[in-house]
């Protein structure tokens, strides 16, 4: 998987679609060579040396494809301020360690207590490229300031156009695709929220402008991290384009005190050269063999109690929702916010997590056993970075949460950010989870995140930056210890919907609430963007009431149904409200749900279709699954017929439903016959069993 040529010093990092390589030049500076195709490593030294700009005074040829820039007048990989003031890096490389498929190369600054690592890491079994860099400050006593580090710097072959894709959107409508050309000049992507964010999703794609669903060239990046975060885009003038990305927005620096190592998060990168469905399928198995921590499991049914309750919570209502939501067929009871402190709306009680004693007068243990007996198990709704001011734990601990002095402090739902940077909060947070977990045998936590960070400073830590980092590892170590000490516990990324998702929260969660938007309708276009990268066991997605509380739209439960059992089905609806024949349909469409999970949760995601007809194919051993939706069509214009992909054009597959055998030929070629009743938000569910 790493090759390295001593002659030309080039390093060559290979997976079965994908090749990678850099090279030392004379000065000691590594120099890109090559992303894309496979290539051997004679091949890779035969690359011709990437020359950007025209030769001229105005430029400044030392920076030329440069592997992690830090120096000449593109976005900077790396700046530093040395102790009195310059900020010139100049590398000499210490050499490089190969352990397997990780590469570290060593570099250090010529004259200046600097040292880096520039780390690259092939998996066995993937197609993705991780890379991440490590910072130290080497002597003298006066700290560095680090004014900008990346975890990465990609650059692509010479394209004829460059397309961008992206996701952009807000809370209830998360994960927008977007696919657009990139204007020349620098683009940035961002988020200076401290969190991943709802308005963006720090991962890109690139392409030539031709690429389509199933063809064309596509490089594709991603960032593990849950924070702020910048990527900046630069097309040059002579047409190449590179791009630079790390955890921390503009003007976010950190100071490096002598010894101390600043790591980033990993930046990782993929090739394909099958398009944005190949790229989006190569993601989905990277995410599912090494980034999810169970991420060979079936996720379960959850039913969770938030739209059918809100803050009313009651041990006897959610007994009641329990009978129910047992009846439909969940195996997993979620019992949302509402239930601790003095928590009857969201003006109070955040931080005091103790059971409401008017809503759970003997505590949680009576609602759990219940549970239990009926079956399913047991998950609850935690915020644990959050404090209502008006909260026992405020009125003890008001210089907890993040804030600068004689500031005022921004209340956004009327709630404030705990610095899980300080070691006593985050103390504090583990020791009541562990708690609760521990204590009462809990299955689940929904782990929810409802606001963006303001005035992130922490009084007296000296370091303006590291809050914005520390706040993220801070909960990164708490989750990692719960998960440790509770190794049956399942965790669900929540931040208001789908406000944090990324590489660096699915390490340690398993799956991720999408949206809190969830008529069915908007939903295929929010799933549509989510599944770009994330793959379809990490997309928790709910069934819930109708007319919708957020649109207002009325749908068909089955089309509800046949949106949601694309990902990781749930059923969020108030259950008491539903006719007996409604729970009667739910509890059958969860039970066939149950049947297709393994194809849906562990199979090969292919989508289909243009609006207004589209759907997924899910593929596993000889099965296929195919979900259809259309939304409104115009009389007499019949949409085109989804064709199917990855069948085998030789062999027949039969409806398991209807019976009918089908030519793999005719369903590449012709597509699916579907029976869509009506114009108007029409769904199906498809299974196929190939049988010869
Ligand atoms: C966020 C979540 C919702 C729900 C509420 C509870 O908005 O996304 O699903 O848990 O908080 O306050």
């Amino acid at each position: 998987m790493i090759e390295f040529d001593p002659r030309h010093r080039i390093w060559l990092l290979s997976t079965p679609t994908m090749a990678y390589a850099l090279r030392l030049d004379e000065d000691g500076t590594p120099r890109h060579v090559h992303w894309g195709r496979p290539l051997t490593l004679e091949q890779a030294a035969a690359v011709p040396p990437f020359r950007d700009p025209a030769d001229s005074s105005f430029e400044y040829p030392r920076a030329d494809g440069a592997e992690f820039p830090v120096a000449g007048f593109g976005p900077p990989a790396l700046q530093v301020r040395f102790p009195g003031g310059g900020q010139e890096i100049e590398w000499r490389c210490d050499g490089h360690t190969v352990e397997g498929g990780h590469l570290t190369i060593r570099l250090h600054d010529r004259c200046r207590p600097l040292a880096a690592e520039l780390h690259y890491r092939v998996h066995e079994d993937g197609e993705v490229l991780e890379r991440w860099t490590v910072l130290r400050h080497t002597g003298g006593d006066a700290p560095l300031e680090v004014l900008r580090v990346d975890s990465a710097a990609w650059s692509v072959p010479h394209l004829a156009g460059y397309r961008l894709s992206h996701v952009t959107g807000a809370w209830g409508s998360e994960f927008r695709l977007r696919r657009e050309a990139l204007p020349g000049g620098e683009t940035v992507l961002t988020s200076r929220r401290g969190v991943s964010g709802h308005h963006a999703n720090p991962w890109l794609m690139i392409d030539d402008g031709g690429a389509g669903e199933e063809h064309g060239e596509v490089w594709s990046t991603a960032l593990a991290w849950s924070g702020s975060w910048r990527i900046t885009l630069h097309r040059s003038p002579a047409e190449r384009l590179r791009w630079s990305g790390g955890f921390g927005h503009d003007g976010v620096t950190w100071r490096l005190e002598q010894g101390e190592s600043l790591e980033t998060p990993v930046f990782a990168g993929l090739y394909r050269p099958d398009g944005f469905g190949g790229t989006s399928r190569s993601w989905h198995a990277y995410i599912a063999r090494h980034v999810l921590p169970a991420g060979s499991e079936l996720r379960p049914v959850v039913y969770n109690s938030w739209e059918a309750t809100g803050w009313a919570v009651t041990e006897e209502g959610q007994k009641g929702l329990a009978v129910l939501a047992a009846e439909v067929g969940a195996e997993m009871f979620v019992m949302d916010d509402g239930w601790f402190g003095a928590r009857d709306s969201d003006e109070a009680g955040l931080g005091d997590w103790v059971p409401n004693p008017g809503k759970f007068p003997t505590g949680l243990d009576g609602l759990i056993a219940e549970v239990h007996r009926l079956g399913m198990r047991f998950g609850i709704w935690v915020e644990p970075e959050m404090v209502n001011p008006d909260s026992d734990l405020y009125r003890a601990h008001p210089d907890w949460v993040l804030h600068e002095p004689d500031r005022r402090r921004t209340l956004l739902r009327n709630q404030l950010v705990l610095d899980f940077g300080r070691p006593e909060v985050a103390s504090w947070a583990h020791d009541w989870l562990d708690r609760l977990v521990g204590g009462h045998g809990i299955d689940f936590l929904k782990w929810d995140m409802n606001r963006a960070l303001t005035e992130v400073g922490r009084p007296g830590a000296g370091d303006p930056g590291r809050p914005w980092i520390d706040h993220v590892r801070g909960v990164y170590e708490v989750m990692d210890r719960l998960r440790a000490d509770h190794p049956r516990l399942r965790i669900e990324a929540c931040a208001g919907g789908g406000g944090r998702v990324d590489l660096g929260v699915l390490r340690r969660t398993d799956e991720a609430w999408t949206s809190d938007n969830t008529d069915a309708a908007d939903r295929i276009a929010i799933q549509h963007g989510f599944g770009q990268i994330y793959p379809a066991r990490t997309m928790a997605a709910w069934v819930t009431d109708s007319p919708n509380f957020l649109t207002g739209r009325d749908l068909p439960l089955r089309f509800r149904f046949h949106v949601a059992m694309a990902g990781v089905l749930g059923v969020g609806g108030d259950l008491s409200r539903w006719s007996a024949a409604e729970r009667g349909e739910a509890a059958e469409l969860v039970a066939l749900y149950k049947e297709i999970r393994p194809v849906v949760q562990h199979g090969v995601h292919y989508r289909l279709g243009e609006p207004p007809l589209t759907g997924v194919q899910y593929v596993a051993d000889g099965r296929v699954v195919v979900l259809a939706w259309r939304l409104s069509s115009p009389f007499g214009a019949p949409p085109a017929p989804l064709r199917l992909r990855a069948l085998d054009p030789d062999a027949r597959y039969r409806d398991d439903d209807t019976g009918a055998v089908h030519h793999g030929a005719v369903l590449l070629a012709h597509g699916l016959p579907l029976e869509l009743p009506g114009r108007s938000h029409a769904s199906v569910l498809v299974r196929l069993t190939r049988v010869e």
